[in-house]
C-alpha cells in the first residue's frame, strides 16, 4: 500500500505521520496512533462507538479514510479528560451510572459534547436527537440522556 503523509491537529497537537490515504481513520487512530479509547462496534457506520469529533461534528470514523485527515481537527475521546465540558460529561456519566460496559460511552460522550459545545440550551428531545446514531447494549438509555441532560443544566447554572 502506498503511503502518503498526512499533517493534522489531534485532541490539540499536530501530527505529521504517513499513512494508506485509503485505510479506515479508525484503524490510524487505535493502531498507528495507538489511541484505543476510539472503540470499533459494527465496523459500517450503524453504532456510533467508533465517534471522534471531526472538525466540530461528530462522525464515525470507520466511514471515513486516512486521507481525510489531512488538515483536520480531530477530537478523540483521550482530549475529554483535558477538556473542562469532557470532563463535567464524564462526571455525569458516573453520577448518573450512564456507564456499565464502557463500551459505547467514548461515543456518547463525544456527541454530547459536540452538542453541548454548540448549544447548552438543549431540551431533552434534542439530546435523544443526538444520541440516535449511538447504540447502548447494556445501560439503557435514560441514564444517558440523564447524564446529558445534567451536563447542560450544570453549564447553564454556571
Ligand atoms: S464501529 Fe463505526 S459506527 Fe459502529
Ligand atoms: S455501557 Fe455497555 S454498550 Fe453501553
Amino acid at each position: 500500500m502506498r503511503k502518503i503523509p498526512l499533517s493534522f491537529t489531534l485532541n490539540g497537537k499536530s501530527y505529521e505521520i504517513e499513512a494508506d490515504p485509503g485505510a479506515r481513520m479508525i484503524d490510524v487512530i487505535r493502531n498507528d496512533l495507538e489511541l484505543t479509547g476510539t472503540k470499533e462496534g459494527c465496523g459500517v457506520g450503524e453504532c456510533g462507538a467508533c465517534t471522534v469529533i471531526f472538525n466540530g461534528d461528530p462522525v464515525a470514523s470507520c466511514l471515513l479514510l486516512a486521507g481525510q485527515m489531512q488538515g483536520a481537527d480531530i477530537l478523540t475521546i483521550e482530549a475529554m479528560s483535558e477538556l473542562d465540558l469532557g470532563h463535567l460529561l464524564q462526571d455525569k456519566f458516573l453520577e448518573e451510572d450512564a456507564v456499565q460496559c464502557g463500551f459505547c460511552t467514548p461515543g456518547f460522550v463525544l456527541v454530547a459534547y459536540a452538542l453541548l459545545q454548540k448549544n447548552p440550551n438543549v431540551t431533552r428531545e434534542e439530546i435523544r436527537e443526538a444520541i440516535a446514531g449511538n447504540i447502548c447494549r447494556c445501560t439503557g438509555y435514560i441514564p444517558i440522556v440523564n447524564a446529558i441532560e445534567k451536563t447542560a443544566e450544570h453549564l447553564r447554572d454556571a
